[in-house]
C-alpha cells in the first residue's frame, strides 16, 4: 500500500470515497437528510478546494494496487500553545476496512506532525461511531463532549478524542 499526499486534483476520488462510506457509516446515526446536508457542506467541490487552499488543511490519499482505497485530512499547523494538531477526515471505503488500511494512514500522519513538535493529535467523532473503538484501539482516549450545531437544526453529537505523540 501506498501513502501519498494530495491537493485539489484529487477532489473527485476523496468525494466518491466520502459518498460510499458516509452512506454505511452513518445510515443508523443520523438522518438522511443530515447525511446529504453535512456531505454537501463538506465534500462539495467549492468546499473542499476551500479546505485545500484556504484553510491548510493536508489530505492523503491511501492506493492499494493502483486503487484509492482510503482517505484522510489534518491540519498542518498547530494551535498555540496547546501544540495539537487536529485530524478532520479519516475514512477508508468499505469494501477494503479492517485490512490495516486506517491504521496505516494514522501512523503516516503521526510521523509527518511530529518532525513540526506537534504534542497531540486530536479529533472529533459521533458518539454513536464505531470508530470510536479503532481510535482506542490506537491509543486515543476521550478528553470532552460537544454538540455543536452546524446549522439548518442539525447538531454533531460529539467526543473530542486526543493522542499524545
Ligand atoms: C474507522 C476506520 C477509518 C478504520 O480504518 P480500518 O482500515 O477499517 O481499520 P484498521 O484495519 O486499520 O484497524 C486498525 C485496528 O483497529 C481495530 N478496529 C478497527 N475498526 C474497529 C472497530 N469498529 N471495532 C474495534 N476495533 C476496530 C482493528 O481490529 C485493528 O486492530 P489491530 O491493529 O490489533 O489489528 C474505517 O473503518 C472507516 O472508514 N470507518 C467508517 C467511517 C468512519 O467512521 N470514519 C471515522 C470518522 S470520525
Amino acid at each position: 500500500m501506498e501513502i501519498t499526499k494530495v491537493g485539489i486534483e484529487s477532489i473527485a476520488i476523496i468525494q466518491h470515497i466520502a459518498k460510499i462510506t458516509w452512506a454505511i457509516a452513518y445510515k443508523e446515526i443520523i438522518s438522511n437528510d443530515q447525511l446529504d446536508y453535512m456531505l454537501d457542506k463538506m465534500y462539495s467541490t467549492e468546499s473542499l478546494q476551500n479546505q485545500i487552499q484556504v484553510q491548510g488543511h493536508q489530505f492523503i490519499l491511501a492506493n492499494f494496487e493502483n486503487n484509492p482505497v482510503g482517505f484522510a485530512a489534518y491540519h498542518t499547523k498547530s494551535s498555540i500553545p496547546e501544540k495539537m494538531i487536529k485530524l478532520h477526515k479519516i475514512y477508508v471505503d468499505p469494501s477494503q476496512q479492517s485490512k490495516g488500511v486506517g491504521k496505516s494512514m494514522l501512523q503516516f500522519i503521526m510521523n509527518d506532525i511530529s518532525k513540526e513538535g506537534v504534542k497531540y493529535l486530536e479529533l472529533n467523532v459521533n458518539r454513536e461511531n464505531k470508530a470510536i473503538a479503532f481510535y482506542k484501539k490506537l491509543g486515543f482516549t476521550i478528553i470532552a463532549e460537544e454538540d455543536i450545531p452546524i446549522g439548518n437544526g442539525f447538531f454533531m453529537n460529539d467526543y473530542v478524542m486526543q493522542i499524545s505523540l
